[in-house]
């Protein structure tokens, strides 16, 4: 049967190394089966949350803001495994995936008790830097919010030590994202 997996791509880089990361994770997913939709965030059109506490009224668009936050929140609600891509920017997810992440709450707002849908979470990042001590604030973060949300923890593949668009062609990082999809129970 497979599993519906959505991921939220954060790089605004079309062949970057967190898109690299995310196909290879993807041709992994696709091949034992599961069923991939792909957003790659920089090149939608979305805000910041209003903070207007306004949502959830209309399952198919729970925002009051009309942007292409309308094609991820079907995605993202049908999905069993959300996939947070994101290149390291100043030692946090980037702004894209925040803004996005943040709209996920219009979602949440559809239960009265503004509980979020519980969901299976991968992480792929890429980062200039190579060191536990760059990696710990965002993972920090990813445990933090995985651990609020009730969200279990599927497998992080972090590629660190690439700073051009496409440096991590060739190293076995890729491999890893590949054998994550490969891996995850159907
Ligand atoms: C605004 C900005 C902030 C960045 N901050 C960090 C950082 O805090 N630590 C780090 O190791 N690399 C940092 N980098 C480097 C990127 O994480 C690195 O180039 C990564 O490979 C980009 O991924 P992409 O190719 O998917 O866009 C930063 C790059 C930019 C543009």
């Amino acid at each position: 049967m497979g599993k519906k997996i959505t991921i939220l791509n954060g790089s605004p880089r079309k062949n970057g190394n967190t898109a690299m990361l995310c196909d290879a994770f993807t041709e992994g997913a696709g091949s034992a089966g599961h069923r991939v939709t792909r957003f790659d965030l920089g090149h939608l059109q979305i805000h910041g949350c209003l903070g207007c506490m306004k949502g959830g009224k209309n399952p198919e668009a729970p925002c009051v803001q009309k942007d292409d936050m309308l094609q991820i929140y079907p995605a993202y609600r049908e999905a069993d495994i959300v996939v947070l891509a994101s290149p390291l920017y100043y030692w946090s997810f980037s702004a894209q995936l925040k803004a996005a992440f943040d709209r996920l709450f219009a979602v949440a707002e559809l239960d009265p008790n503004y509980a979020n849908p519980k969901k299976d979470c991968v992480l792929l990042m890429a980062a200039e830097g190579d060191t536990l001590d760059n990696w710990k604030p965002a993972l920090d973060y990813y445990e933090s919010l995985l651990r609020f949300l009730g969200w279990r923890d599927l497998g992080r593949v972090l590629a660190g030590g690439v700073l051009e668009a496409g440096a991590v062609a060739g190293k076995p990082v890729l491999e890893e994202a590949r054998k994550l999809g490969t891996a995850l129970a159907d």
